[in-house]
């Protein structure tokens, strides 16, 4: 295959940890036959360096005729001027709204090599395999007004939280879809008790779960979420939840994974469910013909194969503490690539190999600062993308084999 993917390193440890994760796909593509095509552009705090804007508007352009975007991460303290009139971060949301990418899936699993990494308690974080489903293009994020003003010499500031029916229909609609393809449990988040957004949120995911007797729906109000994370994070499987809801709770969730280093995502849009509901009969077939000689990656919880466009990221931000520093963990952009090729380019062997060969290189105790354990020589960033790409070399020979 002949892709063309699209690398927006942008600011703090995002250069570092993408050129790991383009080292990966290219011993990926080179093992399994495949052809990548980069483009690079700026997006964030040094896009506004250079141009004053933070999503210039070449950048947009080769975005949008890319076949994916993988994006490092934006920001920084140098930005973050709470007066400043342009931030980084407006480069990234634009570029959320302009791809069209509704849904932000944001996969938990504990990987046994990695449960002594939280800091919870091992026995409570073993087995835990979820995936947040995060409203990415609505809400408090979007709503208009948005802004501050001086009256009678006294500012104010407001944000809006609106959000439209079919807003909220699509992306609970892929949750429910995605659910049918794991353990059949869909959890809504929200604020019902106090939120009207909220009390539509639940009214519409009602509807939508009438359409899936199969799966098995449950409300939970955010703040009880926030607790049940901690206490039985085991007991989810898919949840689905608003913007900012969905933005808080998934970096609470990074701790049960050990680090906000480990966490990948894929945002997707209209032509991907579109595309995931297609292939619903012809994915087993699929799956029953690549039978691995290995056990499942262990990112792999997403089996639908799904179709452009993608914008894939680490959750993790700049980290400006310890960018140029060499000792960032790749894993999530690595991993972000491996979602890359699953869902944009139907690439499932090659990504299982990814996750596959993440998993080896832990298992052998590879580790970055933020997953080492106490007085365990830790990694940089640079020799645990060696490592990977090495391990996906004999994960790929494996295979063939
Ligand atoms: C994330 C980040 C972004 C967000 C920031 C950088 C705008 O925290 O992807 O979770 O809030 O969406
Ligand atoms: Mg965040």
């Amino acid at each position: 295959m002949n892709a063309t993917i699209m690398l927006l390193p942008g600011d703090g440890i995002g250069p570092e940890v993408v050129a790991e994760a383009r080292r990966v796909l290219d011993a990926t593509a080179a093992r399994f036959g495949h052809t990548f095509d980069y483009r690079q552009g700026l997006i964030g705090g040094c896009a506004i360096d250079a141009s004053g804007a933070a999503l210039p508007p070449e950048t947009l352009e080769l975005c949008l005729s890319s076949d994916a975007v993988l994006l490092g991460a934006v920001g920084g303290p140098q930005w973050s001027d709470p007066r400043a009139a342009v931030r980084p971060e407006q480069g990234l949301l634009q570029l959320r709204a302009a791809m069209g990418v509704y849904a932000n899936l944001r996969p938990v699993r504990v990987l046994d090599a990695l449960a002594d990494a939280s800091p919870l308690r091992p026995e409570r974080v073993r087995g835990v395999d979820m995936l947040i489903v995060r409203e990415l293009t609505g809400g408090l994020y979007f709503g208009r007004p948005q802004g501050r003003e001086t009256t009678d010499g006294r500012r104010s500031a407001v944000d809006t939280l609106r959000y439209g029916e079919d807003e909220i229909r699509r992306v609970v609609r892929m949750a429910f879809e995605l659910a049918r393809g794991r353990r059949k449990k869909v959890t809504s988040v929200d604020k019902a008790n106090v939120l009207a957004s909220s009390r539509l949120w639940r009214e519409v995911t009602h509807e939508v779960a009438a359409d899936y007797p199969d799966v098995v729906c449950e409300d939970v109000l955010v703040d009880a979420c926030a607790m049940y994370l901690i206490n039985r994070p085991a007991d989810f499987d898919v949840i689905v939840t608003e913007n900012m809801f969905g933005d808080i709770l998934s970096d609470e969730a990074s701790m049960i994974a050990g680090s906000l280093g480990m966490l990948p995502s894929a945002s997707l849009g209209e032509e991907a469910h579109a595309k995931a509901q297609r292939i619903e009969g012809a994915k087993e077939e699929k799956h029953a013909a690549s039978s691995l000689p290995l056990r499942p990656g262990p990112f792999a919880p997403l089996r639908e194969i799904s179709s452009r466009p993608g914008l894939y990221e680490p959750i993790h931000g700049s980290a400006p503490d310890i960018a140029g520093r060499g000792i960032a963990n790749p894993l999530a952009t690595i991993l972000s690539a491996a979602m890359l090729l699953r869902w944009s380019l139907g690439l499932t062997a090659e990504a299982d190999a990814i996750e596959a060969a993440v998993g080896r290189v832990l298992d052998a105790g590879g580790r970055t600062a933020d997953i080492a354990r106490l007085g365990e020589a830790p990694i940089g960033t640079a020799e645990m993308g060696e490592r990977v790409v090495a391990s996906v070399s004999s994960v790929a020979a494996t295979l063939a084999a």
